[in-house]
């Protein structure tokens, strides 16, 4: 569902990630953890074809991202739910709006619309605040909102760049077993976090680290490159 091979990436000289390889297959949820400025949002930002790919390869939902037309973008935000840090709602719109717009841009029936809304609102446990403007809710019902957001497309890849970062751990708790939920239903999940306390609630989750643009560990056998002891580049066996 998501294969990067040999993925390398500079801002101007300065190379952001290095050689970078793994593969995800469906229904599979990793942890990409590491400190900041080790290149998580950057990579999740080219799997998403928000930054061209610059070297190596990568296909995301089976869409090749190697010189990827802007035509093609649309199929592939088709397929792959994004939460961010920092939300990215509409403060002025209502809860509903917010939720509905991806399908509004994807041109469904109204009716399709209504019924996805109020299914994933439930889900969300906002079907009390529907009516709300977006800029009157809680921290915690905002970030609620942002997931309601990428989760109503129904999307086979959904990438969270540390989506529960300014929540309280309670809260955080929460919207992990939101996205394990979304993982049951087959979705494919690339998690981006530095709280080892939150990646100890999910223990059947994989985990990545990146340090400086590199993997430097990885615990399942689609992962490509490390770094052993001695400083070499080690690349493991890629899964078919
Ligand atoms: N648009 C950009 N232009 C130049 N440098 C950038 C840009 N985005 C990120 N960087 C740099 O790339 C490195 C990795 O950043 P980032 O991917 O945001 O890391 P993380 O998400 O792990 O904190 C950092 O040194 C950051 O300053
Ligand atoms: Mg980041």
């Amino acid at each position: 569902m998501i294969r990067v091979r040999r993925l390398s990436h500079s801002f101007g000289a300065d190379p952001v990630l290095k050689d970078v390889s793994f593969s995800l297959e469906k229904g599979d949820f990793v942890f990409l953890a590491g400190p900041s400025g080790a290149g998580k949002t950057t990579l999740l930002r080219i799997l998403y074809a928000a930054l061209p790919l610059q070297t190596g390869e990568a296909a995301v939902a089976g869409i090749n991202l190697g010189r990827l037309p802007a035509s093609r973008v649309p199929l592939l935000r088709r397929q792959v739910g994004v939460v961010f840090q920092d939300f990215k709602i509409l403060p002025r719109r209502s809860v509903e709006q917010n939720i509905a717009l991806p399908l509004e841009i994807r041109g469904l029936a109204p009716r399709h619309i209504e019924r996805r809304v109020m299914a994933v609102t439930r889900a969300l446990g906002l079907q009390d605040r529907i009516r709300l403007k977006c800029g009157e809710l809680s921290g915690g019902e905002q970030q609620r909102v942002a997931i309601a957001r990428a989760f109503v497309v129904n999307p086979k890849v959904l990438l969270a760049d540390e989506p529960t970062g300014n929540l309280d751990p309670e809260l955080a708790y929460r919207l992990m077993e939101l996205f394990k939920q979304f993982q049951a239903y087959g979705a494919t999940v690339l998690f981006a976090t530095h709280s080892e306390d939150l990646m100890r609630r999910h223990p059947g989750a994989y985990t990545m680290r990146l340090e400086k643009g590199r993997i430097t560990a990885a615990d399942w056998p689609g992962a490509g490159v490390f770094i052993d002891g001695a400083g070499r580049t080690v690349h493991s066996r890629q899964r078919q």
